[in-house]
């Protein structure tokens, strides 16, 4: 019953237990029966998986930060650098009645991931694609948050001068040309991919992040392993204070947070 290839046979033998409660011993003894509509399910599957389509689309569900994720391609699958973010927010002195802004949302599992785990703060996600939106209010819905909200706006242009306390965002920050793509073509190409080499929407978020934030306000972005530098000029010319950058599991320069003062 197993394919050849080691990668897809481990994802397979999740799937059948997860789609089709088939056992570990039924699949490596391989004595289920299968129904015509389980085999044509498994063929699928093992096609979709040959042309790289991800795991968590095909299940629907994706892990992050303690939780489960509906999923599919309209948002780019939650990565586990991202649990850092939200790491770094829920352990700060996070005070009733103070305003997250989740910039470029998706899924919403950075903002759900928050205002889970933080009752009387309010969280706001925001994203320009109707489509991620939706899952992202699927997302809310499963979770019967009343403390997060969902805002259609092209980067911060919807939101009022000096009434954010913390900004978050994990902008699409990968080069037009970056090779990286060719593995990533099943995930929306808008959540990924950023003019000027990567770093246009750091920059106009930077720039819309000065009126939006109160004045104690805090911005905390997640980028590539190789645009630490380029984000702290970004930050700097805007006029920020007190850069801190932060590495990922694998010891790569992956989060900067700066202040307003
Ligand atoms: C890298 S994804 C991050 C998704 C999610 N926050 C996560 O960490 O998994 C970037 C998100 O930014 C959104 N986005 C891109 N350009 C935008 C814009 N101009 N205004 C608002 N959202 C934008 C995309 O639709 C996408 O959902």
């Amino acid at each position: 019953m197993l394919p050849n290839d080691s990668d897809i046979s481990k994802e397979l033998i999740f799937f059948l237990k997860d789609r089709l409660g088939i056992n570990d011993t039924s699949i490596f003894l391989d004595e289920y029966n299968l129904s015509n509509k389980e085999e044509n399910l498994i063929k699928e599957f093992i096609d979709l998986k040959s042309q790289g389509f991800p795991l968590d689309y095909i299940l629907q569900n994706t892990s992050f930060y303690k939780d489960d994720f509906y999923v599919d391609p309209r948002v780019l699958v939650p990565r586990p650098e991202t649990e850092l973010l939200v790491d770094y927010i829920n352990g700060l002195n996070l005070k009733a009645g103070m305003k997250i802004l989740d910039a470029g949302t998706g899924s919403g599992c950075i903002g759900i991931s928050i205002a889970k785990y933080n009752p009387s703060i309010t969280v706001y996600g925001i994203d320009y694609s109707l489509d991620a939106l939706e899952v992202a209010q699927i997302n809310k819905k499963n979770k019967l948050l009343d403390n997060f909200y969902l805002i259609n706006s092209d980067w911060l242009n919807c939101i009022q001068e000096r009434t954010i306390n913390i900004l978050v965002s994990n902008p699409p920050y990968i080069a037009p040309l970056d090779p990286h793509l060719e593995n990533l073509k099943y995930e929306p190409i808008k959540a990924l991919v950023a003019d000027d080499n990567g770093l246009k929407d750091f920059k106009t978020i930077t720039k819309q992040a000065k009126n939006v934030l109160s004045p104690d306000g805090i911005l905390v972005f997640e980028h590539g392993y190789n645009q630490s530098m380029n984000v702290e000029n970004i930050l700097i010319e805007s006029g920020f204070k007190n850069i801190y950058l932060m590495k990922d599991h694998q010891s790569q320069p992956r989060i900067t947070t700066a202040r307003l003062a």
